[in-house]
């Protein structure tokens, strides 16, 4: 057994995994579909890989449920129940699951189209749809990661999906025949060299009002503020055809400022609870590289997702959600005395209230230099350093050394919220208004802890 094998964050039992796919959850039963080459340790041919669990804590691997083919690599995408909304005849019974995938046609350029695959309501059949592609590409070579939900206001799908660098925002009534409808910040939030990827929409309730507005969800290949790959996210509205930014194109907001937490999708078909979102917890900087032998890849925890508002605008706030909060070993970790876990899947919490000037740090895997830092730097501000050293494996160039640093406006006590699971660390903090998310490769997952005041 591999001894990084994490406990509760998704893993393959063998091969390659990018993105989550096809988040759904079908009659009590969460599914998740996930980018897979289940043939080779790094990205390779892409299928969707699918797991289970009834508590987002436990998974279990079930058999591979899209195979590329001359039609087309399968790219990411995501999955809805027929159901929810209206669908031509032709493509599915009525308690159907569709799963909305790129065709991904290597060549230079590529070419990429979206297609449907149909499932039954169990999930233990898969069949391409005879007719894809229902959205061939209107031109941008990099088209692809289809989300699709249903619009109940203006009773139609609404498909957002990677337009280069923006986001293209489609409608269907009857999810087969799809029309552009606008497109989403080629002058807004970051950019990077790469296309925008991995989108996602949709509507969240601002807590304690009872307002709604809509996320925008957008992964960044390249560029991300902690370097390399990340997610960011744009709080607005929509009406169906377009989605208006509330916040100033220059504004930037981040679901993670770790490392690892990228190509981030939210659950359909919970039905109107708190949205919950999952990330793969790897880098494009070196996702290829990391040691292994059986496999490489896995998710984040699944988190439950609020709409928050601060002094400086409405926030996503995050936290593990419950039932994989309480699967982990809880540790009683206390500044200055060392704790060792009885496990290397365990959480704890602290309330740090430092004033200006004092330091907190956080060591794990009984190895001395901290992962991570936070400084008081004023009453409102506290600076946060995530720290990871080289690993031998891994080329430096690869950038997988980090000493990213970044100020937080929080004022009072800190509450931080720590889940290790085998070297995969998320960190939340206040509240769940930032967190920090990185992978570790320790000798000793296990190994002390020691929060040093
Ligand atoms: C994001 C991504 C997607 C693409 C998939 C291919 O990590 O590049 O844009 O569909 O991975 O595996």
């Amino acid at each position: 057994m591999n001894p990084l094998r994490p406990r509760y964050h998704f893993s393959p039992q063998a091969g390659w995994i990018n993105d989550p796919n096809g988040a759904v959850r079908v009659d009590g039963l969460y599914h998740l579909f996930y980018q897979a080459n289940p043939h080779g340790l790094v990205h390779g041919p892409m299928h969707w890989g699918h797991a289970t669990s009834v508590d987002l804590a436990n998974w279990t691997e079930q058999p591979i449920a899209l195979y590329p083919e001359a039609s087309g690599q399968c790219f990411s995408g995501s999955a809805v129940a027929a159901r929810e909304g209206r669908v031509a005849p032709e493509l599915a019974a009525d308690d159907a699951i569709l799963l909305f995938y790129t065709a991904h046609r290597d060549g230079s350029p590529y070419v990429e189209d979206q297609a449907i695959a149909i499932a039954d309501r169990g999930m233990t059949s898969f069949r391409k749809f005879a007719g894809n592609p229902v959205l061939p590409t209107p031109g941008p070579r990099d088209f692809r990661d289809p989300k699709v939900i249903w619009h109940a206001a203006t009773q139609r799908w609404i498909m957002v999906v990677t337009h280069g660098q923006s986001i293209g925002i489609y409608s269907s009534s009857d999810a087969l025949s799809w029309q552009a409808e606008s497109e989403f910040g080629r002058s807004e939030g970051r950019h990077g060299t790469g296309p925008w990827e991995c989108p996602d929409l949709f509507p969240i309730t601002v807590e304690g009002s009872g307002e709604q507005a809509w996320i925008l969800v957008v992964g960044l290949g390249q560029g991300h503020i902690s370097g390399g790959s990340g997610t960011q996210y744009f709080v607005g509205d929509f009406d169906g055809q377009v989605f208006r930014n509330r916040h100033s194109a220059e504004t930037e907001l981040f679901m993670d400022w770790g490392r690892d937490y990228y190509a981030t999708q939210s659950f359909s078909g919970l039905n109107g609870e708190d949205p919950l979102a999952v990330a793969w917890m790897s880098n494009w900087l070196y996702a290829n590289h990391p040691p292994s032998e059986d496999f490489r890849g896995s998710m984040s925890l699944p988190r439950r997702l609020t709409l928050i508002e601060t002094p400086h605008g409405l926030r996503l706030g995050q936290r593990v959600d419950e039932a994989v909060r309480a699967a982990f070993d809880p540790l009683s970790v206390a500044a200055g005395t060392p704790a060792t876990p009885s496990s290397a899947a365990y959480r704890f919490a602290h309330r740090w209230a430092g004033e200006v000037g004092d330091e907190l740090t956080l060591s794990l895997f009984g190895e001395a230099d901290p992962v991570f830092t936070v400084r008081r730097t004023a009453s409102d501000t506290c600076s946060v350093t995530i720290n990871r050293g080289a690993h031998p494996a891994i080329a430096p160039e690869r950038g997988f050394a980090t000493d990213f640093t970044i100020d937080i406006i929080h004022a009072g006590p800190l509450d931080i919220d720590v889940f290790v699971d085998h070297g995969l660390v998320e960190i939340g903090c206040a509240g769940g208004l930032h967190w920090f998310s990185n992978i570790y490769f320790p000798a000793d997952p296990a190994g002390r802890v020691t929060l040093a005041a």
